[in-house]
């Protein structure tokens, strides 16, 4: 891979070093799961949080069809969200991504995307919630 040179160094680490790859159960409770894609060149990626009853981020893994950079930056903010609230993740801005990953200005998307795939799985797990919330609330 001659081209990964003129990567960064902490994207070659990440690239070769993935952290958290894998997958939870999408349906479980304490699961939220953010599923997008980048229109520019078609890269997935899958980011997926475990959140306890106080909103914290217990634990996370990814699974990405993409580029280094999207795996890398995928693989940074698994490491950066666990044990923070769901609130201060969702501000997890792209350009914090590329900054630590040296991205150029064409692998911007790439951070987008896991920016996106935070936001997605706060998403998923807070509208599963306010579901539980509800269904427990006409219950009662
Ligand atoms: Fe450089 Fe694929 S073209 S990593
Ligand atoms: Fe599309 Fe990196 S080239 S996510």
């Amino acid at each position: 891979l001659p081209c990964l040179r003129s990567y960064h160094k902490n994207v070659v680490d990440h690239y070769e070093n993935p952290r958290n790859i894998g997958s939870f159960e999408r349906a479980d409770n304490d699961v939220g799961t953010g599923l997008v894609g980048a229109p520019a060149c078609g890269d997935v990626m899958k980011l997926q949080i475990k959140v306890d009853e106080n909103g914290y981020i217990t634990d996370s893994c990814f699974k990405t069809f993409g580029c280094g950079s999207a795996i890398a930056s995928s693989s940074v903010v698994t490491e950066w969200i666990k044990g923070r609230a769901i609130e201060d993740v969702v501000k997890i801005k792209n350009s914090e991504i590329a900054k630590h990953l040296s991205l150029p200005p064409v692998k911007l998307h790439c951070s987008m995307l896991a920016e996106d795939a935070i936001k997605a799985a706060v998403k998923d797990i807070q509208e599963k919630r306010e579901k539980a919330a509800a269904a427990s609330g006409s219950a009662a």
